[in-house]
């Protein structure tokens, strides 16, 4: 029996360690934002957090995770969309959506590191592959967030750092 913590829960998954971490957080914990891809570790699809950094999780053993904080899309915010969310919705983003979730993730990461990233910060930490070729929109959606506050795990309150900016005065 694997223990594991994800999205601030501990939860237990009946699987050989050796299983990769997708395949349990996919088939086994039902958390399926995370995306199946290339399975070799290339496209990004599966990215989740471990520790903060981004990882693909269809490259490593279930077990290397055991111990650490695991944050999946679904627990990106305690409350409605994360910020990083909000940005991509605002700009355009996803196109078939079938890679976001992943960039999404590399960019939280990308972002909690580096407030204000710059165009090589963004191509060294946004090497997610999209058919779809959404790169401009990504980036650009990266430097609307820049200087934001970001979290990187779902315990953050409702309002937290991973919640959207209150509306101006007027404007609600
Ligand atoms: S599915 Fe994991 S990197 Fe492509
Ligand atoms: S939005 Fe379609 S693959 Fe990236």
């Amino acid at each position: 029996m694997l223990e594991l913590t994800v999205n601030g829960v501990v939860r237990t998954a009946d699987v050989e360690p050796e299983m990769p971490l997708l395949w349990v957080l996919r088939d086994h914990l039902g958390l399926t934002g995370a995306k199946y891809g290339c399975g070799i570790s290339i496209c990004g699809a599966c990215t989740v957090l471990v520790d903060g950094e981004p990882v693909r999780s269809c490259g490593i053993p279930a077990s290397a995770a055991s111990g650490k904080k695991i944050v999946t899309i679904e627990g990106l915010s305690a409350q409605g969309l994360h910020r990083v969310q909000t940005a991509w919705i605002e700009h355009e983003v996803p196109q078939c959506g079938y890679c976001q979730t992943g960039m999404i993730m590399s960019a939280v990461a990308l972002l909690a590191k580096h407030p204000k990233p710059t165009d090589g910060q963004i191509d060294d930490a946004m090497s997610n592959l999209c058919r779809c070729g959404t790169y401009a929109r990504v980036r650009k959606a990266i430097h609307g967030l820049a200087g934001a506050p970001i979290a990187t795990a779902a315990a953050a309150a409702p309002g937290g750092a991973d919640a959207p900016p209150a509306p101006a005065a007027g404007t609600a």
